[in-house]
């Protein structure tokens, strides 16, 4: 048996809002072994598949990811495509056809004609108060289809006779707005009724006009909030029209008198069905920066109930959910005309048990409901989202039941692609711990935190987690719409943001640490060329690299510009940022700037110079090439010593010394003695911050140190990532001593308990531990290198990554000295399976082991091995 499935157009399921067809791909399963395509045929048809719009005929080819079309295919805007693949495997044996299907957008952006419109003026630019745009509209004949497009200067949810479009959250999502905004479609032919229908945008301040950024500014991109939409529609007659925000529409204030994404909502039950509608005005906006998004839109996802109602010592009554988490509470609430239901939103009890809010900093998390009959509500805040595992009750009418009340995580929509399960409970709550916080922190940008007065797409971040964040869930969609923003936001130089968007570039001269430099930090403008290059290996496509290549170009250039006799620094610096070898009260780790900047921008020109290489750009592949060894050997001159020992001795310099391959081949082993005894000098503890963390379990692992490795990852005192976890974490926390020991925090003006960057150890879970790598010569792991190590006491070992090319599984099981391990390997893919510590093979499970390495095709092995 052999079929084809999960054929997907640009890396999504049934897409609407396609612009172009960049990438196509599917999946084969087979009950054999070693099943690989011989060829395929992919049509496209508007109706029928007798006179399709593309037939690529039969294609001699093994690829069934990132299959590309012409882009020269006849599609029409905002309509309705057919695609269907059929494959024939090596053996001669043929599939099925395969269908799906998708939507396209507005294939060129001169199509959208409809304005923006607002009743906002001038003098609301600080407020931040919800209104409704409306039109009524006549359906005469009968609708054949019907797809909205629309999109807001703000937040924005749009309905058609009360009834949401889609279950999108925080559309348009956050991006660089004037540079680039999104849109959204919704199929909304099942919301259409005969006759008079009313078609509503509600919208706030959001991201666009309301306070963002710890210096506490409003109005980054613009003081109106606004709405804009087209509804097409198709009657079965054949007949066409497109429905468009203009002046002919009217607009009024809603009910939600504030909303704002740190400070929570205030929603007035009375002011419902209260409108007093008025004529709108136009906001202009460049139209030419929209673009669709056809995939990973913030959506709702768990739904948590209460798991325990408090009273703190204090007196206070707090909902607890058990889990720290980003999103909104929802409750249903009974009250009279004007009572109130005030609740605030934070993540964790004191020492003593009471509310904790002081992390918090300026951010409010509070959402006030006033209640307008006697009648039954339920309510969740339209416009923004809270950090928190507790809830604070300050005001509910009546006596408080749990079962009125659930959080819901709010996050963008990223199928769950990877999974790790093993025998140490404490791991596994890690590994929760891990997911969790990517959850919380990938409402449409990636955040570093959910909580307090900061929610910015920090690079540093995102760069350091990308790769876990990849195995755990498919974030391709999610990455490229944020490197685009990435890209667009880059200074004239090719300088990177800190954040992207970016707000910072101008506007942060009052804050006392990026005074000193508002972009391009180490380890954070290189997630300009990481990002990317991961996004490759993760998923095997070219498209992006090719996309990202000026921006990459540019931020070497930016460094290069900078740089002097190789080694470069630049204004402000992270550094190994909260590393616990800083000084008393400081951020910033001990190693110093000029080895963490060096070192990222020799480990970037590396990545850059095989990127030109892959995309056949030989020029820039010698040119970077060349670079990188003079970056190399200016590092290897700055910063080894005559006994070729680093004259830095933290921990982090010796990581990062290591795992980017900056020490000459015969020093390696004393860097790796000194990391040894650098540890052994802290107990077996880590002191490393931001940039040493993410590498540290490889660097020791990459360097015969593997039990070290474990045994890093596996304390459970302080400071280490268990301790986190025994101490009651559901998230990573920002700081390993965000609660110290004796129960006192680190200074509350930085102490988040959901920030996603120290999670990055979940790399070496899935990679080293359970042993799921990709080569770079097959990346997207269609050339998949499963080692999986065993050590750390484990007994069972179990990860699951669901590939482009289907489910990998590496599952391993330790009974005395023995090892079973289980790999599947799917179709088209191929493997090579080593047994890093094994003494003896017991049964290669049918392969051809040369010592302990064999190379195989998909199917299920099992193969033994003794320690
Ligand atoms: C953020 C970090 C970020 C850092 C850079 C902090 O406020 O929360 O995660 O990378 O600033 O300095």
């Amino acid at each position: 048996m052999v079929e084809v499935t999960n054929l997907r157009v640009n890396y999504l399921d049934s897409p609407i809002g396609i612009e172009d067809i960049f990438q196509v791909g599917w999946q084969m399963r087979s009950d054999r072994r070693s099943v690989r395509q011989k060829s395929y045929r992919l049509q496209i048809a508007e109706n029928d598949f007798a006179s399709p719009v593309y037939d690529s005929g039969e294609v001699m080819s093994g690829d069934s990811a990132n299959i590309t079309v012409p882009v020269d295919i006849p599609l029409n805007s905002v309509s309705a495509y057919r695609i269907r693949v059929k494959a024939t495997a090596e053996d001669g044996d043929c599939t099925p056809w395969h269908e799906s299907k998708f939507v396209t957008a507005l294939l060129n952006n001169s199509e959208w004609r409809a304005e923006f419109i607002t009743i906002e003026t001038e003098e609301d630019k600080g407020d931040a108060r919800s209104s409704y745009l409306n039109k009524s509209i006549e359906i005469s004949s009968s609708v054949k289809s019907a797809y909205l497009l629309s999109t807001a200067l703000g937040v924005y949810h749009v309905y058609i006779n009360g009834q949401k479009a889609g279950d999108d959250q925080m559309a348009p999502g956050w991006t660089s707005y004037n540079k680039h905004l999104l849109y959204q479609i919704y199929d909304v032919k099942e919301l259409l009724k005969p006759g008079e229908n009313t078609l509503s945008g509600f919208v706030n301040a959001g991201w666009y006009k309301g306070k963002m950024g710890f210096v506490g500014l409003k109005n980054h991109y613009g003081t109106r909030a606004a709405f804009s939409c087209e509804l097409h529609l198709e009657y079965e007659n054949g007949e066409r029209c497109v429905i468009r925000t203009d002046g002919t529409w009217q607009g009024a204030w809603g009910p939600v008198v504030y909303s704002d994404i740190y400070d929570g909502e205030l929603y007035d039950a009375r002011l419902e069905n209260t409108e007093k509608w008025q004529a709108v005005s136009q906001a202009a906006f460049d139209t030419s920066v929209l673009a669709a998004q056809a995939g990973c839109r913030v959506r709702v996802h768990e739904r948590l109930p209460v798991k325990e109602i408090i009273t703190t010592p204090e007196g206070d009554t707090v909902l607890d959910f058990g889990q720290n988490l980003t999103g909104w509470v929802e409750f249903t609430v009974q009250g009279n005309e004007g009572d109130e239901v005030r609740l605030q939103c934070f993540e964790v009890l004191d020492s003593r048990g009471n509310v904790y809010l002081d992390n918090l900093r300026s951010a409010k998390q509070k959402l006030t409901y006033i209640c307008k009959d006697g009648a039954q509500a339920t309510y969740h805040a339209y416009f923004t989202f809270q950090g928190f595992r507790y809830v604070k009750v300050i005001s509910w009418p009546g006596g408080i039941n749990a079962k009125s009340f659930t959080a819901c995580a709010v996050y963008s929509n990223m199928p769950v692609t990877g999974s790790f399960t093993c025998s140490n409970p404490l791991l596994n709550q890690l590994q929760s711990n891990i997911h969790w916080g990517m959850k919380g922190n990938f409402l449409d940008v990636p955040t570093d935190c959910p909580q307090r007065d900061e929610r910015l797409g920090w690079t540093g971040d995102a760069q350091i987690f990308c790769r876990t964040a990849s195995f755990l869930m498919d974030t391709y969609t999610f990455f490229r719409k944020w490197l685009r923003d990435l890209a667009a936001d880059q200074t004239d130089e090719g300088g990177v943001p800190h954040v992207v968007p970016d707000i910072l570039i101008g506007k942060s001269s009052s804050d006392r640490i990026m005074r000193d430099g508002e972009h391009s930090a180490a380890a954070w403008a290189d997630a300009s060329i990481i990002v990317p290059w991961t996004m490759y290996l993760a998923y095997g496509d070219k498209d992006i690299l090719r996309r990202q290549y000026e921006s990459m170009k540019a931020w070497l250039g930016f460094m290069r510009a900078h740089a002097v006799d190789g080694i470069w620094n630049y204004k402000l610096q992270f550094g190994d940022w909260v590393a616990l070898d800083a000084e008393e009260g400081s951020y910033f780790g001990a190693t110093p700037n000029d080895l963490t900047c060096t070192a990222y921008y020799a480990y970037s020109t590396g990545l850059f110079a095989k990127i030109a290489r892959i995309l056949g750009r030989a020029d820039d592949a010698e040119t970077y090439g060349k670079l990188y060894e003079q970056i190399v050997a200016s590092y290897q001159k700055h910063f080894f010593d005559e006994s070729g020992r680093l004259n830095v001795q933290t921990q982090t310099a010796q990581i990062v010394t290591l795992h980017f391959g900056l020490a000459p081949e015969a020093y390696r082993k004393n860097v790796a003695d000194d990391l040894i005894k650098l540890l052994k000098k802290e107990n077996g503890h880590l002191v490393t911050g931001f940039v040493g963390t993410p590498y540290f379990c490889f660097a020791l692992s990459e360097n015969d140190h593997t039990k070290e490795a474990y045994e890093l990852l596996l304390k459970e005192d302080y400071p280490s990532w268990l301790y986190q976890v025994k101490a009651g974490a559901t998230t990573i926390w920002e700081h390993w001593d965000g609660i110290k020991p004796d129960g006192t925090m680190w200074s509350a003006d930085m102490n988040s308990f959901n920030h996603y960057a120290y999670g990055a150890v979940g790399d070496w879970l899935y990679r080293v531990a359970a042993g799921i790598d990709t080569a770079e010569d097959g990346p997207g792991y269609q050339h998949i290198l499963l080692a999986p190590h065993i050590g750390g006491g484990l007994t069972e070992v179990d990860a699951k990554l669901q590939s482009s090319y289907g489910q990998l599984r590496s599952h391993w099981r330790v009974s005395g000295d023995v090892v079973t391990l289980e790999a599947d390997i799917p179709c088209n893919a191929y493997a090579t399976i080593s047994l890093p510590g094994a003494a003896e093979l017991l049964d290669g499970g049918g392969l051809d082991f040369d010592g302990f390495s064999a190379k195989t095709g998909s199917g299920r092995y099992t193969i033994r091995y003794r320690l």
